[in-house]
């Protein structure tokens, strides 16, 4: 089976040697030995300071919006995954919907300007869809203008450069995903990075409870911190990731290459780099999409249908006008196709072939 992603697992060895240090130091959670170094490890690594490690990226975006002090009303994209809206959603946060751009899949910032001129909006949480950084000279301009908090969900981000720069160093704060679907995962995890020290102070006593260095409690807070085990798991891959990146790049740029002439792709940041954890395609039409998705069950590859469907139509409370058309269609006519480390050539091009029929 082809399935769209497939969870790299690093070598047993390597991992094994790091439960041992686990065992050697009894220290299974709260702030241990593997969690800060895989903390200060990913913060060299990315090139951002004031990263904060949690336990996945849903808790990563939710400690942003209350170490922001985010309350007011949000504008996010409705082409992204549920937890962009639903972590909103469960903080309490009323928001609403602006639409993409149907070539980025990103949010539009033209547009946004517009949803914002209806007034009482103190954040915007736009996503890095697939890893394609957002036009974050226009957010930022348009935060300016308006006043409010950039909390990037870079889910999708990881090592993702602009203009040379790590992509997570724009915003007030930006959120990864560590999941093990994810390029770098640990198993489950997340982190936050934030542009102010104080905000990552904030954070700190957020994810233990609100417990401040001297074990006293500053305030309300929640369990949101990364176990050794889970950090163990981040350190053996990001150990590997340069090969992971490699092989991942090998496969985006065959199928660039064999289907740039057959299907729409991505456009591009320019000036940005990609981490390759994705590759959509978009079809004619639904049908297109839907006997396509047919033919590849058929030779036993499933490729994902993602983003769909478009968050605006799934009923939450939202403070939208009119329907998100061009994430609605995007959403019907989109599917990422198979990409993780270990598939084979063959693998590929059996994918490749299905398309090109
Ligand atoms: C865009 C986006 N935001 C947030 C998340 C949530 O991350 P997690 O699954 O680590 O909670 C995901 C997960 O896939 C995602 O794709």
């Amino acid at each position: 089976m082809i399935s769209v992603g497939r969870p790299y697992l690093p070598n047993k060895k390597k991992l094994y040697h790091l439960l041992d240090k686990i065992y050697a130091n009894t220290w299974l959670t709260n702030n241990g030995p593997l969690s800060k170094e895989l903390r200060q490890k990913l913060g060299e690594f990315l090139g951002v300071e004031n990263l904060l490690l949690c336990a996945n990226g849903t808790l990563a975006l939710q400690i942003a919006y209350k170490a922001l002090g985010v309350r007011g009303k949000a504008l996010t994209t409705p082409f992204s995954f549920i937890a962009t809206a639903s972590s909103l959603e469960w903080e309490g946060i009323p928001f609403g919907f602006s639409d993409i751009n149907p070539c980025t899949f990103n949010l539009d910032f033209t547009l946004a300007e517009s949803s914002l001129s209806s007034g009482g909006f103190d954040s915007i949480v736009p996503v890095h869809v697939f890893g394609n950084p957002c036009d974050v000279e226009d957010a930022e301009m348009v935060a300016e203008r308006h006043n409010l908090k950039v909390i990037y969900d870079a889910a999708h981000a990881f090592n993702v450069k602009y203009k040379n720069k790590s992509v997570l160093s724009f915003g007030d704060a930006s959120t990864l995903s560590f999941h093990a679907t994810k390029l770098f995962h640990c198993t489950e995890g997340g982190a936050v990075v934030f542009k102010k020290k104080e905000d990552l102070e904030t954070a700190e006593r957020l994810i233990n409870f609100g417990f401040d260095e001297n074990k006293e409690i500053r305030g309300p807070g929640i369990n949101a911190k990364m176990s050794e085990i889970h950090a163990a798991m981040g350190l053996a891959v990001l150990d590997d990731f340069h090969l992971i990146q490699e092989r991942v790049q090998q496969i985006a740029n065959h199928y660039r290459d064999e289907l740039k002439d057959y299907f729409m792709l991505q456009v591009w940041n320019e000036g940005s780099s990609s981490n390759n954890s994705y590759f959509p395609i978009v079809c004619k039409s639904e049908e297109e999409l839907r006997a396509l998705i047919k033919e590849m069950n058929d030779k036993n590859i499933y490729p994902r249908q993602y983003f769909s469907p478009s968050l605006d139509t799934l009923g939450y409370s939202s403070h939208t006008s009119g329907k998100m058309l061009k994430s609605i269609e995007i959403a019907s006519k989109i599917i990422c196709l198979p990409i993780y480390p270990e598939m084979s050539d063959e693998d590929v091009k059996s994918v490749v072939r299905v398309l090109k029929k």
